[in-house]
């Protein structure tokens, strides 16, 4: 192991896993979005995945919204691994303000991350390029082709963070370099936010270190980055796992074309899947239905007669009427589809029908 590689095995983890997901909704009124299922497994495993990878064991989970899913199914982390704490926020607190309130636990450099936020960024160089610059705050940098929904981050020839603008509006865009989501911060910077207040890094902390004159540095980097906040950046982020062009610390790729299933899974002999495919425990799927990959499908789902999806996700226990066709969905927990319906481009849940 190297030094850099020795020092990102003592880095603590935050992971900013509170906020509500609006964006994701009808699918997280009743879960946190860092728990919606990729690949049938909780989003938030697969972060947890990335950073044991990197050897990075202690991690706090900082939590507002519904905290009792997240720390029922994970605990104290044991199972994975790993050793967990939550700092959880009667009311949200805003990203700063979330990890002021994981404070307790942290007395050195730590990495926080955003918990909608998938990526292979390397942790011991983007550790290694923060003390080689003498940060007190790094910000991992990815290049998006529009950053009006980001935070946009200019930088000087050497690094430095020259501006942060949170969502910028297309004329105040500058540069396509926006805020991945993923810090390295020292301790001390904590002392500037208050604490169970309302506060964020993006329009509170970073402007303020800026205009303290504090060493804030930009890191750019090339590999894979997306945030699935989003119900379009969700089936994507799937959809990429599936074909390779993403890679999980939690689950190996499937080979092209190939189907995965669970246990007790009932396939009828004359229904025809076109992999890649991830198919749950306890699924049926009945005569002439046809499967297009990428598609995954959660468990308890039933698949009805000459039924049709293609490029989808459906949650647990999804019942799919007779002849029902489906292309680019996301269908939510137990939602039930009639006999001959369509949907194209959209969300589907038992409350909610948003079809585009
Ligand atoms: N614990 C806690 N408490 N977590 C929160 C809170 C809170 O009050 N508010 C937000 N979060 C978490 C969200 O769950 C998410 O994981 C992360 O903080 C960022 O919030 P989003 O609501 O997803 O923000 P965004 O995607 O619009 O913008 C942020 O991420 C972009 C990268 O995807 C900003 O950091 C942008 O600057 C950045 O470019
Ligand atoms: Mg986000």
């Amino acid at each position: 192991m190297s030094w850099i590689e020795r020092a990102s095995a003592l880095l603590k983890a935050v992971i900013l896993a509170g906020g509500e997901g609006t964006r994701l909704r009808p699918l997280t009124y009743w879960t946190p979005k860092s728990m919606v299922p990729v690949l049938n497994r909780p989003f938030l495993e697969h972060t947890i995945a990335y950073l044991k990878n990197y050897k990075v064991k202690s991690i706090i989970l900082a939590l507002s919204h519904h905290p009792e899913v997240i720390q029922n199914y994970f605990g104290d982390g044991s199972n994975w691994g790993v050793q967990l704490n939550y700092a959880i926020e009667d009311n949200p607190l805003g990203t700063a303000g979330a990890v002021k309130n994981a404070e307790r636990y942290l007395d050195s450099t730590f990495v926080v991350l955003n918990g909608d936020i998938f990526t292979d960024l390397n942790i011991a160089d983007m550790l290694s390029f923060h003390r080689g610059k003498g940060a007190k705050v790094t910000i991992a940098l990815t290049w998006v082709d529009d950053p009006c929904a980001f935070g946009v981050v200019e930088t000087d020839s050497d690094g430095r963070v020259k501006r942060f603008t949170e969502k910028p509006s297309p004329t105040q865009v500058t540069t396509n370099w926006i805020n991945a989501g993923i810090y390295l911060l020292e301790p001390e910077v904590l002392k500037h936010v208050p604490a169970n207040t309302h506060y964020m890094f993006e329009r509170g902390l970073f402007p303020l270190l800026l205009e303290l004159g504090e060493p804030v540095y930009g890191y750019p980097f090339s590999g894979y980055w997306l945030d699935m906040g989003t119900p379009e950046q969700y089936l994507r982020l799937n959809c990429d796992l599936l074909l390779s062009k993403a890679k999980s610390a939690l689950v190996s790729g499937l080979t092209k074309d190939e189907v995965c299933c669970d246990e007790d899974v009932i396939i009828h002999p004359s229904a025809e899947i076109v992999g890649p495919a991830v198919i749950g425990s306890k699924c049926r799927i009945d005569q002439k239905a046809h499967i297009k990959g990428p598609v995954v499908i959660g468990p308890d789902c039933h698949i009805g007669d000459s039924a049709v999806l293609e490029v989808a996700v459906l949650w647990e226990g999804v019942k799919i009427g007779a002849g029902v066709s489906l292309k680019q969905c996301i269908i939510g927990t137990n939602t039930k589809i009639e006999a001959d319906d369509q949907a194209s481009n959209g969300v589907v849940t038992f409350t909610h029908k948003r079809v585009a």
